[in-house]
């Protein structure tokens, strides 16, 4: 593996989630691979679980991780080319990628969307000009319009719970529903998760055959929230949540603004909360969810405290599958 930005770099997820899961059972398994390497964490956003379990993965392996919070400790970035810098940016990532480049073996790093002009956060820039000027393999802690670490640990915790129960006999149903928030939120989880899902959802297995489906993939969400088809064209789409809900195995809640009229919060109806009460039509759904979480506007106490919940299970296992990408980055690089 070259680089991590998203699900195409990605030769075989099942494989991958293996790898993660053998880190789980053995964390050290590996503890020389990364043995005089040095990673370096740029960060232009906050963030608990990507920081953390990103630097333990690394050190697992042996490697020295060190943090940057750019956008609260540094220089701010421009990322524009031929910029006339006469704003508040103070260094081009042209200047400062090199250099991070040359102090690490590997870079990871997290950079939000704007939100403003759809055009540029879905060009993905930010990551494409650090990407070009690090010169070091890159890893998204997440990027304007993908969470690749985040939907990797989401289908190793659906694994896990499929080889614990009695699922497997039967096609599964994943939900991903949305949930009101206070304030505009990235599409990047809620893309991420379907571009993945999607892509392991067609991968063959020897059990089920070539071409078939493992199992039901359904979007749920208020008109006008639509996410980009590039995401999810392969899914079952509807407004009707209750529908959705039905048998759903796993109910991944996520809130996300609009995508088509960039950015904007139009429907924050709290009829879309997530209760014990809906869960009632499930099949005895996991409930998932990448957190942050506002507690009793996307998720009420009642579900988020429940034997349905396994957010803490799920944001523990970004530890095993970031260490099993940096594996192959190691791997891949020398
Ligand atoms: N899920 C997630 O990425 O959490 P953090 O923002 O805390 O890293």
């Amino acid at each position: 593996m070259k680089q991590f930005i998203s699900v195409h770099d990605v030769n075989n997820i099942d494989a991958l989630v293996q790898q993660a899961l053998l880190y789980k059972a053995n964390p050290f398994a590996d503890k020389t691979l990364g043995m005089g390497k040095r990673m370096g964490l740029i960060f232009l956003n906050p963030s608990l679980r990507t920081r953390l379990s990103t630097q333990i993965a690394a050190e697992n392996l042996g490697m020295q991780p060190i943090v940057f919070n750019v956008g609260s400790e540094g220089w701010t970035w421009e990322f524009e080319e031929e910029a006339i810098m006469s704003g508040t940016s103070v260094e081009h990532v042209k200047d400062a990628a090199p250099i991070l480049g040359n102090y690490f073996d590997v870079l990871a790093i997290r950079t939000f969307p704007g939100l403003k002009i759809k055009e540029d956060d879905y060009s993905e820039l930010f990551i494409k000009q650090f990407i070009k000027y690090a010169g070091v393999p890159v890893v998204s802690l997440e990027s304007a319009t993908l969470h690749p670490l985040q939907s990797l640990t989401d289908i190793l915790t659906i694994i896990e719970e499929l080889n614990k129960s009695k699922i497997v006999n039967r096609k599964s149903k994943i939900v991903l529903t949305w949930a009101p928030h206070i304030k505009p939120l990235p599409q990047c989880v809620a893309n991420s998760f379907a571009q993945w899902i999607n892509a392991w959802n067609l991968t063959p297995t020897l059990s089920k055959g070539e071409g078939k489906k493992r199992f039901d993939f359904v979007i749920t969400h208020p008109q006008d929230y639509e996410l980009d088809e590039q995401f999810t064209k392969e899914a079952t789409i509807t407004y009707n949540q209750e529908e959705a809900l039905k048998d759903a195995d796993f109910v991944y809640v996520k809130n996300w603004s609009t995508f088509s009229d960039y950015g904007k919060i139009y429907c924050n109806d709290p009829e879309w909360m997530l209760t014990e009460e809906k869960l009632k039509h499930t099949n005895n759904a996991r409930i998932m969810h990448c957190l942050p979480v506002r507690r009793n506007i996307e998720l009420s106490d009642e579900v988020l405290d429940s034997q349905h919940s396994i957010v803490t299970q799920q944001a523990s296992n970004r530890v095993w599958a970031a260490q099993a990408v940096l594996s192959e980055i190691l791997k891949a690089n020398g």
